[in-house]
């Protein structure tokens, strides 16, 4: 997608850095950050410099390709290879894609393993296959979704599932952006999505840049909205698609199912195929990630005299818990718009899409 009109990718590589948009920074600043090292890499991912499922996937899989190639010749390369692994994936537990490219790439060095120096090259490679699979995906899930976006649909959306989230074009603001490219008329309920506010931050300044319209709501005036019949649908992302339909999102994703359900709205999830996780029989075995409860406590922002700071918004001491993301059971879904069609949330649907 464009940014002042020049084309980006949301995580790419560059030699052997990592190179990625500082995305805790958006809407307030825009720059690129370097990851040098894989353990850089891993650090960025955990402290959410980059986010979103796909772009987490990417990052997973170039900082294999770090890895391999920081690894020492001989007996220890395999080790090396082994622990750079489990650094990248303790990072972050919910989405699938981190693990789908981390995978990735170990397979392919596994497929060269008698001559390091293509082992090395074939991470690489295998990692920019990884990043422009979710970018064409993303690129497909547009194409799909978009005759589900009719001329002056009010769609909702919780958290940020675009281009950033994702290497390019995004899941649930993919088919917006189609719609909105062929003339349609779309504007797009953006819920703030606290506590880290990827809705109000980047949901917001995305289809800023592409001029769709839109506003920012609270969390907690999406039921109301719904209910005063002013969403016509709403589409999220994914960051885990178990067998049976269930989907694991950003935290509120489930409330916004409930009450569109409540009111007759269709509930849509859109996600590349790399976010099934074909093993997880359900949402119940989805690991939940739970993040610093200072993240509840105290918000970031700019304050008018130009200074990026932080605030607390709690007593001091105020108790918090902070479930980063929650399941969505496959009865409230409406549909999943993948790269390869529209299927229900049912084991049938998820089974004739997902990758082996
Ligand atoms: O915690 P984040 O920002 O990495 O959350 C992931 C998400 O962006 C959302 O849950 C999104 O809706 C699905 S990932 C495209």
């Amino acid at each position: 997608m464009r940014v002042d009109g020049k084309p980006y990718r949301t995580v790419w590589m560059e030699g052997g850095t990592v190179r990625m948009i500082d995305q805790p920074r958006i809407p307030h600043a825009f720059r690129v950050v370097d990851m040098p090292r894989h353990t850089d890499t891993a650090r960025a991912i955990r402290e959410m410099v980059v986010r979103g499922a796909g772009a987490i996937g990417a990052t997973g899989a170039f900082g294999m390709a770090q890895v391999a190639a920081e690894a020492p010749e001989g007996d220890d390369f395999f080790a090396y290879v082994a622990r750079g692994a489990r650094t990248l994936e303790n990072t972050r537990p919910t989405a699938q894609n981190l693990f789908y490219g981390i995978r990735a790439v170990l397979d392919a060095i596994e497929a060269n393993r008698d001559d390091l120096a293509a082992a090395r090259e074939a991470a690489v490679a295998a990692a920019q296959a990884v990043a422009d699979d979710d970018a064409e995906s993303c690129r497909r899930i547009g194409e799909h979704g978009a005759p589900l976006v009719a001329d002056g649909a009010r769609v909702n959306t919780h958290c940020n599932a675009g281009w950033l989230a994702f290497v390019d074009w995004g899941s649930a603001l993919s088919p917006v952006y189609a719609a909105h490219r062929a003339g349609r008329r779309v504007f797009v309920w953006v819920d703030e999505t606290r506590p880290r506010g990827q809705g109000a931050r980047l949901t917001a300044w995305e289809l800023g840049q592409e001029g769709v319209p839109h506003a920012v709501i609270a969390d907690n005036a999406t039921g109301w909205l719904m209910r005063r019949g002013e969403v016509d649908l709403v589409i999220v992302g994914a960051d885990r698609i178990a067998a049976n339909g269930d989907v694991a999102n950003k935290i509120g994703t489930y409330s916004s199912a409930v009450v569109a359900r409540a009111n007759g709205i269709p509930f849509y999830v859109a996600a590349p195929t790399t976010t099934i996780d074909p093993a997880c029989p359900s949402g119940e075995a989805i690991p939940i990630e739970e993040r610093d409860a200072d993240e509840v406590r105290w918000t970031w922002g700019w304050s008018e005299d130009g200074r990026f700071t932080r605030v607390r918004t709690t007593p001091a001491e105020a108790p918090a818990r902070n479930p980063a993301f929650d399941v969505t059971p496959a009865e409230l879904i409406a549909g999943i718009i993948t790269e390869k069609g529209v299927v229900p949330a049912t084991p049938e649907g998820i089974a004739r899409v997902a990758r082996a």
